[in-house]
């Protein structure tokens, strides 16, 4: 007689005892402790069949369209991704009163998110920009006068929703922060106005020169 597989009398075995464990529907089968499993306190996202009130038994309702959480009112943003949107944005927004920038936030979050098509100083050349030079805005960087000019709201809704090769940032930079960023973009559109960033980098330079 022909000897049996071993390894296919062992593999019908174990499959023969772990087929007594194996769950079918919502029945999970044997459960040692369920207690760890399924808490007795209520868990607004973990109990699907406790509650005698709620659909199918959830413990927390669905809040209702369009309610917003405490505290996370500067999420709303009323104005609609299209042009209608954007021109009422520029008409109508205005950076926050009393914002301020903590340890040059704006500064911080521009080089992460930013500068890497825009450039370090905002003159559209950097690395993104570099290699493909078709993505390029018609505007040669934040010195150009439709930067200078353009109302903060716009460039807020810009931020918000993008703009055709301009991704949106919404989920990235928080309201404050797109705020604080648009602050410094405007910074960078006026570099006589305020701090020149190439020549404080050359002062750097020139301490660290004068330090060795
Ligand atoms: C992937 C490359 C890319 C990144 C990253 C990027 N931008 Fe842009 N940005 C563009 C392009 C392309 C345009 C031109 C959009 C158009 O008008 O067609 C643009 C347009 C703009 C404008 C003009 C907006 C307007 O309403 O006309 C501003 C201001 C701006 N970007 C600032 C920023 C800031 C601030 C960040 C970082 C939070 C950023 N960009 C990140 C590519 C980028």
């Amino acid at each position: 007689m022909k000897k049996v597989n071993p390894i296919l009398l062992s593999a019908i075995a174990a499959s023969a005892l772990l087929g007594g464990c194996v769950s079918r529907g919502n029945n999970p089968g044997w459960e040692y402790a369920p207690d760890m499993y399924y808490s007795k306190g209520y868990e607004p996202y973990s109990q699907a069949d406790s509650s005698a009130l709620n659909p199918h038994g959830m413990s927390m309702r669905t809040p209702a369209v369009g309610s917003v959480a405490v505290g996370k009112g500067e999420f709303v943003y009323p104005y609609e991704n299209n042009g209608a949107g954007y021109e009422l944005a520029g008409a109508e927004l205005t950076r926050p009163e009393g914002l301020t920038d903590p340890n040059g936030r704006g500064e911080y979050l521009y080089g992460i998110y930013c500068a890497p098509c825009h450039g370090a100083t905002g003159n559209n050349d950097g690395a993104v920009f570099q290699k493909a030079a078709n993505l390029k805005p018609a505007w040669k960087g934040y010195t150009d006068p439709y930067i200078k000019t353009l109302p903060v709201g716009k460039i807020y809704h810009t931020l918000t929703y993008g703009k055709n090769n301009m991704g949106s940032h919404a989920s990235v930079l928080a309201p404050a922060d797109r705020w604080r960023v648009i602050d410094y973009v405007k910074q960078l559109s006026m570099p006589t106005a305020s701090a020149p960033v190439a020549e404080s980098a050359d002062n750097a330079a020139t301490e660290m020169e004068s330090a060795n």
